[in-house]
Parts: structure tokens; C-alpha cells; sequence
């Protein structure tokens, strides 16, 4: 039986990294916010860094999700809005958590759509940064990693809907 592990040829940021920094992150986040917060969660390439996050904020706090899809594959396409599920979120402090913050146009699309629904503050928490594309209209206070511009996997984030399992950041096998 093969294995996810089979298919990456290096490991850029293994677990006990990852877990380090998750802490420290949270405690940038836990120093930001007073009161109760809402996180919500872009799903799928979210769920492994929103519920190893979670864990470690001491808030009070609801979770809503919005479904984007935007890859075919390895390459992007324009970002469409899938199902949303979200508490009220005016005047309320909402986090939004994402797995990677590539080109932007992902969390530029779900910014404005959260914008819209008038949260007292909105912030972003995305696991991973590729700095050279990140485009400055699209903040985000709150970033785990600055990774070079290539593709990787695991800890959520797949190529054709696998290896999001892994609990490293990989490189795929070319
Ligand atoms: P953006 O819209 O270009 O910023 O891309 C954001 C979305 O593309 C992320 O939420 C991921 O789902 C996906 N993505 C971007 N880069 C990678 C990668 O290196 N590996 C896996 N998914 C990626
Ligand atoms: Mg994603």
C-alpha cells in the first residue's frame, strides 16, 4: 500500500516547527483581541491549522466557514465562493483563518464579502506567505510561515484533493 509520504520529495517545515510556531502565533493573536472573537475558517485547506489554532486561543468564540475553490491541480484559477455558513458577524471582531496566502485573489474575495457584513474589526491569520506574490491590498496581521514560491502540501493543503493529511509541509515529488 502506498503512502501520502510516498509522493514528497522533501519535508520543508516539519511538525514540531509547525507546532512552535502555532503557539507563538497564538499569542500574537491572544494579544490583540480583549473580548470575544468569531473565526472563520476558508475551508478545506483550513481545517488542520484551525483546529491545532483554535486549541490554543483562550477566547470565547464562534466558527463560521466559507468554502473558495480556486486550484486546478497546481494551477490557480479565479476563485469562486462555494457555501458559507456564518454566525452575525456585525460588529463583532472576526478572524479570518486561511491556509496560504498566495496571489491574493482568494482572500481578496473573502475580505470584501466580509466587509460587507460590517464586523468591528477584521483581521487575517494565514498559515503560510508566499512573499513574492503577496499583493499589499490584502493584509494579513497574523502569518505563520514565509515560504519561497513553490508548490507544498500537507497540513491541509493538497494537490488534486490529497495530501492535505500530512502532518508536514511538503514539497510534492516532481
Ligand atoms: P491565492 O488565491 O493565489 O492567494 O491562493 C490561495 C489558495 O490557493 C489557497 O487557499 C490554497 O488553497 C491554494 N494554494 C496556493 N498555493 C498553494 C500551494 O503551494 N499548495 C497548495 N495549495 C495552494
Ligand atoms: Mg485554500
Amino acid at each position: 500500500m502506498g503512502s501520502a509520504n510516498d509522493d514528497v520529495s522533501r519535508v520543508l517545515i516539519p511538525e514540531n516547527v509547525i507546532r512552535d510556531r502555532i503557539s507563538s502565533l497564538a499569542a500574537e493573536i491572544e494579544a490583540v483581541y480583549d473580548g470575544d472573537i468569531i473565526v472563520v475558517a476558508v475551508l478545506t485547506g483550513s481545517v488542520v491549522f484551525l483546529s491545532d489554532l483554535i486549541r490554543c486561543l483562550p477566547h470565547r468564540m464562534e466558527i463560521g466557514y466559507i468554502t473558495v475553490s480556486s486550484y486546478k491541480g497546481d494551477l490557480p484559477t479565479e476563485p469562486r465562493l462555494g457555501s458559507v455558513s456564518l454566525p452575525e458577524l456585525r460588529g463583532r471582531d472576526v478572524l479570518i483563518v486561511d491556509d496560504i496566502l498566495d496571489t491574493g485573489n482568494t482572500l481578496r474575495l473573502v475580505q470584501g464579502m466580509l466587509r460587507g457584513h460590517e464586523p468591528r474589526t477584521l483581521r487575517t491569520a494565514t498559515l503560510l506567505r508566499k512573499p513574492s506574490k503577496a499583493p499589499p491590498d490584502v493584509p494579513a496581521e497574523f502569518v505563520g510561515f514565509d515560504i519561497e514560491d513553490m508548490f507544498v502540501v500537507g497540513y491541509g493543503l493538497d494537490f488534486e484533493g490529497r495530501h492535505r493529511n500530512l502532518p508536514h509541509i511538503s514539497e510534492l515529488r516532481a
